[in-house]
């Protein structure tokens, strides 16, 4: 279905497409009888046409980090009062790297799904090459030229390091390190893991217990704060252009369309669910269209019909980002082939960095 000119609104054919960019197979159709063009269009643009030409539009969350957007994304979470969990991961990991690394056995690799800047990381990196003297690190992201950017700098910056950067899918990193020997430490910081579609969590989690062997570790760092009014602060219209008038941007120029970002209106809402439930409670993030208009992909010869109201995600799932209580991170671990071996969090508690053993 993929490899034909054009795909049909009838997107039943878009399946089993990397860990949370899976579709709906009976993804419903948005206009009869008007299939679009895919002829042009990328391999790896495929999810954001599915996604555009679904019932429920949405875009997916990776979409939102081209080059630009990373240092967005980066330049929020350094400079925001409100939104902490820069903050909070960095106190964590000042006060435990070295308990992080004293897990790893040499010769370790070190990667990190997600890397973005890997400003944080640099406080791993720093007790690992103190611990072992020699590092190989792989950051994987899909944010290639920036991850590559990144890399260089931490070469320059630390003796003894050697960089190879990944630039794609959380799941396609892994299993290019699949055939390596060296045991393995797994970091998914900034709370990345919590975009992850809510209800392909555990199938991923699953995904990666299965490329590790006992030695290796999953680290991941998880955000517990439950609080509504900060959250709703936290996650509020500091995020617009990161969130909304960047990806619309590049929407129009991937496609060739004249989506009009200030026709759109970024919502965020908190949906919590039971602290002894298996489902953490999330912050849901969607645009939502001010009034009736066209917009216009005139390269996928596509034209959606927004009502006032309508909706487009930037997540493939309906959570923006998950909050979880340690109950919630028990199960996750439980459900998927790992124990909780250790975990880390700020004074407060509303932030975690959780390490994942593989049990067999
Ligand atoms: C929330 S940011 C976190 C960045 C950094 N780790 C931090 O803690 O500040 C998520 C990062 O994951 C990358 N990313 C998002 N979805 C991805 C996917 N499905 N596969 C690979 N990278 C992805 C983005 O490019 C971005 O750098």
């Amino acid at each position: 279905m993929l490899q034909q000119e054009t795909m049909s609104h009838h997107s039943n054919g878009v399946s089993a497409m990397e860990n949370g960019h899976k579709k709906d197979e009976n993804n419903d159709v948005m206009k009869e009888n008007n299939d679009v063009i895919i002829r042009d269009v990328p391999q790896a643009l495929m999810p954001v046409v599915a996604g555009l030409i679904s019932k429920r539009k949405s875009v997916p969350y990776w979409y939102l980090y081209d080059t630009r957007g990373s240092e967005l994304f980066e330049e929020v979470v350094r400079t925001s009062k409100t939104y902490l969990n820069w903050q909070k991961e960095y106190s964590v990991l000042q006060s435990h790297s070295d308990d992080i690394v004293a897990k790893t056995t040499s010769p370790v690799i070190l990667v990190e799904l997600g890397s973005g800047a890997s400003s944080k990381t640099r406080l791993v990196i720093e007790a690992m090459l103190k611990r072992h003297g020699t590092l190989t690190f792989v950051p994987v992201d899909v944010s290639k030229e920036h991850i590559e950017k990144v890399g260089q700098q931490l070469e320059q910056d630390y003796q003894g390091l050697t960089v190879e950067p990944f630039g794609g899918l959380y799941m396609e990193g892994i299993r290019h390190l699949s055939t390596r020997k060296e045991s393995k430490v797994i970091l998914f910081l900034g709370n990345s893991f919590s975009n992850v579609h809510i209800h392909e969590q555990v199938d991923m989690m699953k995904e990666v217990r299965a490329q590790l062997t006992a030695k290796d570790r999953f680290l991941l760092a998880l955000d517990m704060n439950l609080d509504r009014e900060s959250l709703l602060e936290a996650y509020g219209q500091q995020w617009v252009v990161f969130q909304k008038d960047n990806p619309i941007g590049r929407l129009n120029k991937d496609f060739d369309g004249d989506m009009d970002a200030a026709k759109f209106e970024l919502v965020t809402d908190f949906i919590e669910n039971p602290a002894d439930g298996d489902t953490p409670s999330y912050v849901a993030g969607y645009w939502r269209s001010l009034a009736a208009q066209h917009v216009n992909f005139r390269k996928l010869g596509l034209n959606l019909d927004c009502q006032k109201g309508q909706k487009i995600f930037y997540n493939e799932g309906p959570n923006w980002s998950c909050k979880w209580t340690l109950h919630q991170i028990r199960r996750l671990a439980e459900k998927s082939g790992f124990a909780v071996e250790d975990y880390w969090t700020t004074e407060a508690e509303d932030y975690c960095v959780v390490c994942f053993a593989p049990v067999s």
